[in-house]
């Protein structure tokens, strides 16, 4: 067998297609026919839509608009573009075996197209198809256990794990003044993360580690939900229209107090570093926090990230937050890449000099000022999307993906 170094781009690219898929398929095998057609909350779409328009997709940009096919199922496009109908009007959907042979359909169809497609001139399309269905890999994991909140089941046969030496915990990291590269220009990247350029960051301090479920957990004893000092203005009014007193995905068992925090969303993280006198870190101080000293991490290659930790869904739930040595950054810091996504401060912009790539509602419409960064990915980010320059971003009030933070001074 050939090593991935000296795959061809096709062969690189049909494997990719062909290895995502598997992980996609993989979600789909104890799933009832509820979980399939239901919507688990009002602002996610069932999971079967999710595999439906995973197909739509690929075979709207492959099949139509690279190869010029004609629609194969043209009554799959008002139901399955991501711009058809209302996430509640989703939800009168054929089952998993209609949807399934569409995508065997269009996947068939796609690689005999490959075969002799001049994927020199296409390849950024084939790179974004692959990390299009990486995306919707994730959002159907945690549409998975969005269901299981609903029906009592999260954190049924979950066990944490402990950890020898907790002390160390809450150390931070000093980071040098100097210069760095923000982005990414390789071809596999997305519009979001290009084009890259230089910057000069002053003096900072980062969490060495993400916040964990114990140092989340005094917040919570302080009675941080209900003092209005530590919230922003719009999050102290999320909190009242939304009254929690705890974390989404909140495990409070001795065996996960040195797992990340997992289920907060913007303003609670904020309110957390107000609790400890901290901040959160920008994306750019973030990025700087996570740079290596090798390649690796900034690669797609799937056989080189199989050494690494918690990501891929490897283990279907967090670990603790130094447990995922493999992923330290040259500066210290653990758990950059998988784990948990973290909150930043930034609001998501484009880069200067930002150009679209595929179509503008892919990045340049969520430039609104109502989106904040997240970085590093969780257990469920696939390693098409993994990497330090990776941007991902939500609403501020959303607290359903697998999100947790560390905070900065
Ligand atoms: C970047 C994860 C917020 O799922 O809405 C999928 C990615 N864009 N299809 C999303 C995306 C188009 C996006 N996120
Ligand atoms: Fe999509």
């Amino acid at each position: 067998m050939k090593s991935i170094f000296n795959l061809s781009a096709k062969e690189a690219i049909s494997q990719a297609l062909i290895e995502c898929r598997k992980q996609t398929l993989a979600l789909f095998t104890d799933i009832n026919e509820y979980v399939f057609t239901q919507q688990s909350h009002p602002d996610f779409s069932p999971i079967g839509w999710h595999l439906g328009h995973i197909g739509f997709t690929e075979a709207y940009w492959i099949l139509e608009y690279l190869a010029g096919y004609p629609p194969l199922f043209p009554k799959y496009h008002k139901l399955f573009a991501a711009d058809g109908l209302p996430k509640v009007e989703r939800q009168n959907l054929p089952n998993f075996t209609v949807i399934k042979d569409y995508l065997d359909i269009v996947r068939s169809k796609v690689l005999n197209y490959l075969e002799f497609a001049p994927v020199k001139q296409q390849e950024r399309l084939w790179w974004w198809i692959i990390q299009h269905e990486s995306q919707h890999n994730e959002t159907i994991s945690l549409i998975r256990q969005l269901h299981k909140v609903n029906s009592n089941s999260f954190g049924f046969n979950q066990q944490g794990i402990n950890i020898e030496n907790p002390t160390i915990i809450s150390d931070m990291v000093g980071i040098k003044a100097g210069e760095f590269i923000m982005g990414n220009n390789n071809i596999k990247a997305q519009d979001n993360e290009r084009p890259p350029y230089n910057i000069y960051l002053d003096t900072y301090s980062i969490d060495r580690y993400p916040v964990t479920c114990r140092q989340y957990k005094e917040f919570m004893l302080a009675d941080g939900y209900k003092k209005s000092q530590y919230w922003s203005k719009e999050g102290w009014q999320w909190l009242q229209e939304n009254p929690v007193s705890q974390p989404l995905y909140w495990q409070d068992a001795s065996e996960w107090e040195h797992h990340p925090v997992c289920g907060v969303n913007y303003y609670e993280a904020e309110a957390y570093a107000n609790f400890v006198d901290k901040r959160l870190p920008t994306e750019v101080e973030w990025e700087k926090a996570a740079q290596f000293e090798t390649t690796v991490l900034t690669s797609w290659e799937k056989k080189q990230l199989d050494a690494l930790d918690n990501q891929d869904n490897k283990l279907f739930n967090t670990v603790p937050v130094n447990a995922d040595f493999e992923t330290k950054s040259i500066w210290g810091c653990y758990s950059m890449l998988g784990n948990v996504w973290e909150w930043t401060a930034s609001w998501f912009v484009g880069y200067e000099g930002f150009e679209y790539y595929l179509y503008p509602g892919y990045s340049q419409v969520y430039f609104d000022h109502q989106h904040r960064v997240l970085r590093g990915g969780s257990w469920a980010t696939l390693p098409w999307a993994l990497r330090s320059s990776f941007r991902n971003w939500y609403n501020p009030w959303v607290r359903q993906i697998f999100a947790g933070f560390r905070c900065a001074k």
